[in-house]
């Protein structure tokens, strides 16, 4: 980052159950974040992306037993071998990763129920109610169903199809229902803190019905996985609780000394927390009731975004629908894997992935759109200039259109990815795209070529071109990172990094030296034969 503007963008996604390994779903989270963390980065701001694993809780000990191990045994086995591999495999770039068997978690976990307890945010009582493990939450008679299937005549939870269990505890209660008023002015105050609409309608619907206190320990006579209640230890934390905490502990909540206290006064509040629709309420209502409980402020904005379906169905671990993230970069390569799920679903919306979609859009819009583009444009440079950039002369109406369209995406490209519109964002790169191709096929520099007396013309057609390409390779490093790399590699040399490109300044023409060499391109989206032949 040359030119940072120091503003801080602290971005989160949920952390993850360790109880199997990541399927499409939670890279879709990933990636959605590492996007939003990227296009901040370009943009020339201080941006923090925390990812991380949710280790305590009922469902973990439950897997681990059922594998005959311990849960931490498990829990490390899972990180090391599937949770941070994820993260390579679709290519995150994230500053931090925290577990909450941490000790930095777990112990300032407890500063802050300690707080709460302190300032009479917490009291004892006794609950009854019907508990879903899969979920790890007390369902109302509202969340569940008619079972079928082997649970036919029973009740289920309505996201995992299982029958809750009655559970019956004397435990300790969080005053969540104090909190039914506050939320509901922080919702009308702050219109943008529940995003996209639908998902703050259906929260403030929620919300209006009024909020009832929230068990926040377990007895340790059940279970005994996760962190210690600090006034009473034959408790044990609800995972709920401990895990959203994870946001604050990761950057120094608790911590007395003067490096992490001045990393938490610049991150929090978060910009965005990026969740799936699932654990919406607990991020929207949940989370900030506990934070206003501590006296610190909610985060800026919390995203719900829809599902990846599957025969009309949320993928899920639990039900085996999931799909490996490397079933698909292992053949179309991690760019293809961002581009298309951040391009071909709507962020916010549910949406059904399917191969073909995927064979397709890589074929027309990465190899023949996109790489095609460079790939072509860069070897008439070489053709026809032995690869020195040639200069422009006077620029004609067409030249200054391409030029005119380069700063409305850009610029459109910006305010969509401000309003977490990634698919509007990648939507206004893409018309630079097509007037890039567009452009070429009216100029057609290879009849240019043909005479001497074009030579002024042809050199400024191929010098436009390749001023288009670099401008696509600042806008698409947020979401292709590899391909922009590989096409900034070839001609970006005279302009210095492509990480230090803010995004601001990439419309601003003519910044590449003439005279400069360009380099030869490798394949940015080979043709995949084995699709080909599908
Ligand atoms: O809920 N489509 O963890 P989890 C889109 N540990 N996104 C999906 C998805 C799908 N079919 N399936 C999963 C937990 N996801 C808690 C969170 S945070 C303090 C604690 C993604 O492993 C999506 O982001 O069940 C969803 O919210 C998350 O995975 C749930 O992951
Ligand atoms: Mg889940």
């Amino acid at each position: 980052m040359s030119s940072g503007n120091g503003k801080s963008f602290y971005i989160t996604t949920p952390i993850f159950y360790v109880n199997d390994a990541p399927h499409i779903g939670h890279a879709y989270t990933e990636v959605a974040a590492d996007v939003l963390a990227r296009w901040h980065r370009q943009r020339g701001e201080q941006s923090f992306l925390l990812t991380g694993t949710d280790e305590h809780g009922e469902k973990i000990l439950r897997t681990a037993a059922a594998n005959k191990t311990t849960p931490l045994e498990w829990a490390d086995k899972l990180v090391k071998e599937a949770w941070l591999p994820l993260l390579e495999t679709i290519d995150i770039d994230n500053q931090d990763f925290i577990r909450t068997t941490e000790p930095r978690h777990e112990k300032n976990v407890q500063v802050f129920l300690q707080h709460l307890y302190d300032t009479g945010f917490i009291y004892q009582g006794s609950y009854e109610g019907n508990y879903c493990v899969g979920c790890e939450e007390y369902k109302t008679e509202g969340d569940l169903i008619e079972g079928d299937g082997q649970f036919a005549g029973q009740q289920v939870c309505a996201i995992h199809s299982k029958p809750v269990e009655k559970l019956k505890e004397t435990n300790y209660f969080f005053k969540l229902s104090d909190f039914t008023q506050p939320l509901l002015d922080f919702y009308q105050a702050n219109p943008n803190f529940i995003q996209p609409d639908s998902a703050r309608n259906e929260v403030v619907a929620f919300v209006r019905r009024g909020l009832e206190d929230l068990s926040i320990s377990r007895s340790k006579e059940k279970f005994d996985w996760g962190i210690d209640i600090p006034w009473d230890n034959s408790h044990i934390t609800y995972v709920w609780f401990d895990a959203l905490l994870n946001y604050i502990t990761a950057i120094g909540y608790g911590e007395e000394d003067p490096a992490s206290k001045a990393k938490f006064e610049s991150l929090w509040p978060a910009s965005v927390q990026v969740v799936g629709k699932d654990i919406l309420r607990f991020h929207a209502v949940i989370w900030p009731a506990m934070l206003m409980a501590a006296g610190m402020a909610p985060a800026k904005q919390v995203f719900g975004h829809g599902w990846l379906l599957v025969g009309g169905e949320k993928m899920s671990k639990s039900k085996l629908t999931g799909i490996a993230p490397t079933q698909i970069t292992d053949t179309f390569g991690s760019d293809a894997f961002r581009y298309y799920f951040m391009k071909a679903i709507a962020f916010g919306s549910d949406g059904s992935f399917s191969w073909e979609d995927l064979s397709a859009r890589y074929q027309a819009e990465l190899a023949n759109g996109f790489g095609n583009l460079a790939s072509r444009s860069i070897a008439m440079v070489h053709r026809y200039f032995d690869g020195v950039l040639p200069a422009a002369a006077s620029f004609s109406e067409a030249d200054l259109a391409v030029q005119a369209v380069a700063a409305v995406a850009v610029a459109d490209a910006d305010s969509a990815m401000e309003k977490v519109a990634i698919h509007d964002a990648i939507g206004s790169i893409w018309t630079l795209v097509d007037e890039l191709n567009n452009y070429i096929t009216v100029q057609e520099p290879w009849v240019l070529a043909k005479e001497e007396s074009n030579r002024e013309r042809l050199g400024t057609v191929l010098n436009t071109t390749v001023e288009g390409l670099r401008v696509l390779a600042v806008l698409l490093n947020p979401i292709t990172p590899k391909a922009a790399s590989k096409l900034w590699a070839a001609i970006g040399a005279s302009v210095g990094t492509l990480d230090s490109q803010p995004i601001d300044q990439a419309a601003k023409w003519s910044q590449l030296k003439c005279g400069s060499q360009i380099a030869e391109l490798e394949a940015l989206f080979p043709r995949l034969e084995v699709t080909e032949e599908k």
